[in-house]
């Protein structure tokens, strides 16, 4: 069985997909062992309809270092889902290739620091682009640099707002993050 780790900082419907996923065997012989949150939200509510244990550690300099202290034995994997704090260099370093991460964009473009939620479809329309999407990538210390494991576009049409926006783009990650972590648990 595979050991999944989930970090977590907003409304936690990628959390929830990957609940569902491993309950409806779209992602086979995986749990989720700990969900940590780096504020109060409701993907910790989630966690804690599921019985998945959780915890809050608060957002700031020591985050990694409290997290690397209170995380189980044996992860296979951890996967940050609309998790909004940087873990530091050691944090990456430690777990490399074993964490992932979910952009709301097609990466490399529309990354790095301040890009994530609402100010990346922001950025991406004013820019005028054709297209978004979503990426799937490896966590390394270069914020939204690793490399890419899965990435989905779409057109974006004339009248498309932060919200239509953000809507598509959580569609395309409840299709592509299960897929990716399929991918690299196997
Ligand atoms: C998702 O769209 C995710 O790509 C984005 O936050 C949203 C979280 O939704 N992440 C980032 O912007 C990270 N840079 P959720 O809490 O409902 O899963």
């Amino acid at each position: 069985m595979k050991n999944i780790v989930v970090l977590v900082s907003g409304g936690g419907t990628n959390l929830q997909r990957i609940i569902d996923c491993i309950d409806n065997g779209e992602i086979p012989n995986a749990t989720i062992s700990f969900v940590v949150a780096d504020r109060d939200c409701f993907g910790l509510e989630r966690a804690k309809n599921k019985d998945i244990p959780s915890q809050l550690i608060p957002r700031g300099k020591a985050f990694s270092s409290e997290l690397k202290q209170i995380l189980p034995e044996n992860i296979d994997l951890i996967v940050l889902a609309g998790f909004l704090s940087i873990l530091n260099k050691e944090f990456c370093e430690s777990f490399s290739g074993k964490i992932i991460n979910i952009h709301p964009a097609l990466l490399p473009k529309f990354g790095g620091k301040g890009m994530w939620g609402h100010h990346v479809h922001e950025a991406v329309l004013k820019a005028g682009e054709k297209e978004s999407g979503a990426t799937v990538h490896y966590v390394t210390s270069g914020i939204d640099e690793g490399e890419i494991i899965l990435q989905k576009s779409f057109e974006i049409s004339e009248n498309e707002t932060v919200e239509t926006l953000a809507e598509k783009i959580h569609r395309v990650e409840f299709e592509i993050y299960p897929k990716a972590i399929n991918l690299v648990l196997n």
